[in-house]
């Protein structure tokens, strides 16, 4: 790297995750600090600006304050609530959200370490601030040979569902794998009701209940 690259960059890391909900990215980022052997300081933004709308930018301060003396991975999660862009101003919480969005972006540039941020719509996150990123990974969904691994990381060892119902899952429900998970949590969790081991029955119908969450159907409602 010559001089001139070097003196553009400022002193921290600061790195942006984004893709849909469920594809790993808070994961991700513990894993990251696990492997650094760093502790976590997690921030959900969409809580802290719910919360002090106003003054958002006073608890904000305290916060990148604390992390930078704690020498931290600092997690600002679920980013989308700041980081709407700062043309859109359509109401008096866009007006404050605009406001905050201009001091995170001035944080973040002088923040003296670790930030990783991360966020579903990657779309609306202000252009400015995307410059600002060191690295932008998008996590997007897990395609089939994927989602057959993380079923197979998610069910509990001594499931009894079948080899052809496990492929026919992998191949028509595309989950995300936080999906994958609740699912795999709910299936154990019947089959513990009922006393017998996690089998078809259980899995169906708890990927019935993931797609009754969002309002829609299981692709394998005419299975058994
Ligand atoms: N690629 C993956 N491999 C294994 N497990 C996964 C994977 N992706 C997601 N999961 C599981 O889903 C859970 C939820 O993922 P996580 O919370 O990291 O998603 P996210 O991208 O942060 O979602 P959101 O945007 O809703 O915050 C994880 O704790 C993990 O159990
Ligand atoms: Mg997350």
């Amino acid at each position: 790297m010559g001089p001139a690259a070097r003196a553009t960059l400022g002193p921290g890391v600061k790195a942006m995750l984004h893709g849909p909900s469920g594809t790993g990215k808070t994961l991700a980022a513990r894993l990251l600090a696990g492997l650094l052997g760093i502790d976590v300081f997690r921030v959900d933004l969409s809580a802290i600006v719910n919360k002090y709308i106003g003054e958002t930018e006073k608890n904000l301060e305290r916060l990148f304050s604390r992390a930078e003396a704690l020498d931290v991975v600092l997690l600002l999660d679920e980013g989308d609530a700041l980081l709407t862009p700062r043309t859109a101003v359509s109401s008096s919480v866009d007006r404050y959200a605009n406001l905050e969005t201009n001091y995170l972006l001035q944080r973040i540039e002088s923040y003296q370490g670790i930030v990783l941020i991360t966020t579903n719509a990657v779309d609306r996150v202000d252009r400015a601030f995307q410059r600002r990123m060191d690295v932008i990974v998008e996590f997007p969904l897990p395609d089939l040979v994927e989602r057959a691994r993380i079923w197979a990381l998610h069910l509990p060892e001594r499931h009894e569902v079948s080899a052809t119902l496990l492929e026919e899952v992998a191949q028509r429900c595309r989950l995300s794998g936080g999906q994958i998970r609740n699912a795999s949590l709910h299936a154990a969790l019947l089959a513990l009701e009922r006393g017998a081991p996690l089998g078809d029955a259980e899995l169906i119908a708890a990927i019935q209940r993931e797609y009754r969450k969002l309002g829609g159907s299981s692709p394998l409602r005419g299975v058994r």
